[in-house]
């Protein structure tokens, strides 16, 4: 399978640009949708990410092929430095979860995050998505202030509610997670080709 290469600065960024939104392109840094050959990078990727949970290469290769549409990876001469994957909610289509999110120590801070994600939501996959889900634990400040930079960029409203508690849903191993929801926003310029019901 052949990796598309060639997304590199999207209408999303000059459609914000436009409006003024602090969306800065990153110097040599190729935005893509993953692809199979991807999996065993994106995997090493997330194992030096905590806190995420690692995930199997099974999973990484999954989320490379059937949820390549709604995921995105960051790579610099050749190497993955960010990775983000998501799926449309199967009874909410008017949702994107974003399923995990990695930035590489050495490219953390340039909000390659942000990008990722404004990447996945400009795509015509997504033309019908007007809120971005997902859960992040209370201690995880960094991955926090990336969902407030997003929700700030689409000008839209956040909220905060518990989803799954430590004691009843995870049995005391790990740290609760609370559900992150932006939204209704609406996408300048965004395609509308792929616009499914
Ligand atoms: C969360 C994460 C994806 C953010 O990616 P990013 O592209 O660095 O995001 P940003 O540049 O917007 O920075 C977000 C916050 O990270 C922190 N940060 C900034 N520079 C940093 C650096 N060099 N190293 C570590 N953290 C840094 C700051 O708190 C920043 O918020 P601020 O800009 O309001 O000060 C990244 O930190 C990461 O991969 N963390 C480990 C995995 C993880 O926690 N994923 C999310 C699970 S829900």
């Amino acid at each position: 399978m052949q990796c598309s290469r060639n997304r590199k600065f999207l209408s999303i960024e000059r459609e914000l640009q436009d409006r003024k939104f602090e969306v800065e392109p990153l110097n040599d840094v190729v935005i893509r949708p993953p692809c199979v050959t991807d999996g065993a990078s994106v995997n090493a990727l997330i194992a030096g990410c905590p806190p995420l949970d690692r995930n199997s290469l099974y999973c990484n290769l999954l989320q490379c092929t059937h949820f390549s549409a709604t995921s995105a990876l960051a790579e610099q001469e050749g190497k993955v430095i960010g990775f983000a994957s998501g799926y449309r909610l199967p009874d909410e289509s008017e949702t994107l979860f974003a399923w995990q999110v990695a930035v590489d120590r050495i490219a953390r801070g340039q909000a390659l995050g942000k990008h990722l994600f404004l990447d996945i939501l400009s795509r015509p996959v997504c033309a019908s998505v007007s809120v971005l889900k997902t859960t992040v634990t209370q201690s995880n400040s960094a991955s926090q202030a990336m969902f407030d930079k997003i929700a700030a960029v689409l000008d839209a409203p956040l909220q905060r509610t518990l989803l799954f508690d430590r004691d009843r849903h995870l049995g005391g191993s790990h740290s609760s997670e609370f559900l992150i929801s932006i939204g209704p926003f609406q996408i300048p310029g965004r395609d509308q080709s792929d616009r499914r019901k």
